[in-house]
């Protein structure tokens, strides 16, 4: 059965590091005829953003990472103002691959999402649990720790309006193994139910990521609690990431 959740899903891609130029141009054309009523947000690597803004598709575009300041000593990363030059409208903030693997801390992820949100950008702010911590009964402690962390550093002067977060369980993470609807709805109630306490009823999208694929998509889409996805792996093949987005709109408008 269709829920109405009074708006339009948003179905994100982050290619991670994969993809190049033609794998991109035949992406963009095959999304951008794609139907209506989802909004799509593309995050391809940062070195793709100029040829996205070239190519102009009829959807969002953003980074997958943003520098926690707005210039300065920082080899490798890119500044709010890169991704601005390159028409990007939205960052990923707090991906637990830089979590983890450039070991982004909450203060660091906090330093970020402010950055973005200054500038202009609309931080996507990722937050999940380990299986450990899962496992000890720490799931829910854990994504109120990563977003209060935001939260403390984002007053409301902040462009917190329109805001994005998605709830992405590191074990889910390209591994196969998808969180089960029921786990996703708890979760995302917990979730925004923080959000309401600090913000009121600024509204705010809550998508869902990790393994999700065009045959989990509807049991997950029609979650309550659920505005959309954040899609890895799944999102490189233009025809398997519109069969995403189509069975989003099917159970949420
Ligand atoms: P997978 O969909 O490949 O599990 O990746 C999820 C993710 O990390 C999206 O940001």
């Amino acid at each position: 059965m269709a829920v109405n959740k009074g708006q339009r899903p948003l179905i994100a891609a982050n290619w991670k590091a994969h993809g190049d130029r033609h794998e991109l141009s035949r992406w963009c054309e095959a999304v951008g005829t794609a139907p209506g009523n989802v909004d799509y947000l593309f995050l391809p690597p940062a070195v793709l953003l100029p040829m996205v803004q070239q190519l102009a598709p009829p959807f969002a575009w953003g980074g997958q990472d943003i520098c926690p300041v707005e210039q300065g000593s920082h080899t490798g990363e890119v500044t709010a103002a890169m991704l601005l030059e390159c028409g990007a409208s939205h960052t990923l903030v707090g991906h637990s691959e830089c979590r983890n693997l450039r070991a982004d801390t909450d203060d660091r992820v906090a330093a970020k999402y402010a950055v973005a949100a200054r500038a202009g950008l609309v931080p996507v702010l990722c937050v999940g649990e380990t299986l450990a911590e899962r496992e000890s009964g720490h799931s829910e402690a854990v994504v109120s720790r990563q977003l209060a962390a935001v939260l403390a550093t984002a007053p409301p002067p902040l462009p917190l309006v329109g805001a994005v977060l998605a709830y992405e369980p590191v074990w889910a993470i390209g591994t196969g193994c998808v969180a089960s609807p029921a786990v996703v709805q708890q979760m995302h109630a917990a979730l925004r139910r923080l959000w309401q306490s600090e913000r009121g009823g600024e509204s705010l999208r809550l998508l869902y990521g990790g393994s999700v694929k065009a045959d989990n998509a509807a049991a997950l889409a029609c979650q309550p609690d659920v505005d959309g996805f954040l899609v890895g792996r799944a999102s490189l093949v233009a025809t398997e990431f519109l069969a995403i987005a189509k069975a989003s709109i099917a159970t949420t408008s």
